[in-house]
């Protein structure tokens, strides 16, 4: 399955990619974290991308798609993929037509106040892309990853004021793909529960997985 999660800065799409990876044996691709990677390795494209990320604005759509049209092109992604965080404007999702089909697009729904608490509170792997919670998704041990044992951080653009732009920036560039794909016959609707296992039964269920 070609499958896309969209939703507001975090909704739960690298929380839920990582349940619906596994259950589905493919992998997860986050433009997010493509684009931190480049940033952690001095690259060109990372610092071309480092000051729209710091502000919590897109990052222009030429330097998103070559990346991810890279990533698309490994043998991994054959029998199928998850994309997490594209695409993020309407340009984005006309232009991945002209790259690979898309089965079904699962929009993460949350609301404005609960995405700020989420985000105060989420600690994050750069190793291995594992996302926690000091609350709702603690890890076993303070600050350190269950996965793969690396030291947790938080993220530069989870700062209250960026993430307010992030918000600003999702409603009015992002959210307008959802009518994109409604009108193919695409679009199923999941909300983000309290609780991360629920929000994982409610998408398993929308998507028809269970
Ligand atoms: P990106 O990394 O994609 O960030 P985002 O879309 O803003 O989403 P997040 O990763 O912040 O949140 P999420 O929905 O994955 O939530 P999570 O699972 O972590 O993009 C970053 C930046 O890169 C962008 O601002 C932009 O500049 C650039 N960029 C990326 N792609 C681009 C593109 N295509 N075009 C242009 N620019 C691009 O969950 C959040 C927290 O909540 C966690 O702590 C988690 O544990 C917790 N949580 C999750 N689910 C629940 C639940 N049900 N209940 C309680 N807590 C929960």
């Amino acid at each position: 399955m070609n499958l896309i999660l969209l939703g507001p800065p975090g909704a739960g799409k690298g929380t839920q990619a990582e349940v619906l990876q596994k259950r589905l044996n493919i992998p997860s691709i986050s433009t997010g974290m493509l684009l931190r990677n480049a940033m952690e390795q001095g690259t060109q494209l990372g610092k071309e991308a480092k000051e729209y990320i710091a502000k919590g604005n897109l990052v222009p759509d030429v330097l998103v798609v070559n990346l991810l049209r890279e990533r698309l092109s490994q043998s991994d992604t054959n029998n199928g993929f998850i994309l997490d965080g594209f695409p993020r404007t309407c340009a984005q999702a006309e232009l991945l037509d002209t790259i690979c089909s898309i089965d079904k697009v699962l929009s993460l729904e949350v609301k404005d106040e609960e995405i700020l608490k989420r985000l105060s509170g989420r600690r994050v792997c750069n190793r291995c892309g594992a996302s926690y919670h000091t609350i709702y998704k603690p890890p076993k041990q303070d600050m350190v990853c269950d996965n793969c044992g690396a030291v947790l951080s938080i993220r530069e653009d989870d700062k209250e004021e960026t993430v307010l732009n992030r918000l600003t920036v999702y409603h009015s560039q992002t959210e307008p793909i959802k009518e994109y794909y409604r009108l193919r016959g695409k679009l199923y609707i999941a909300y983000g529960q309290e609780e991360v296992s629920d929000t994982t039964k409610e998408v398993l269920r929308v998507l028809g997985l269970e």
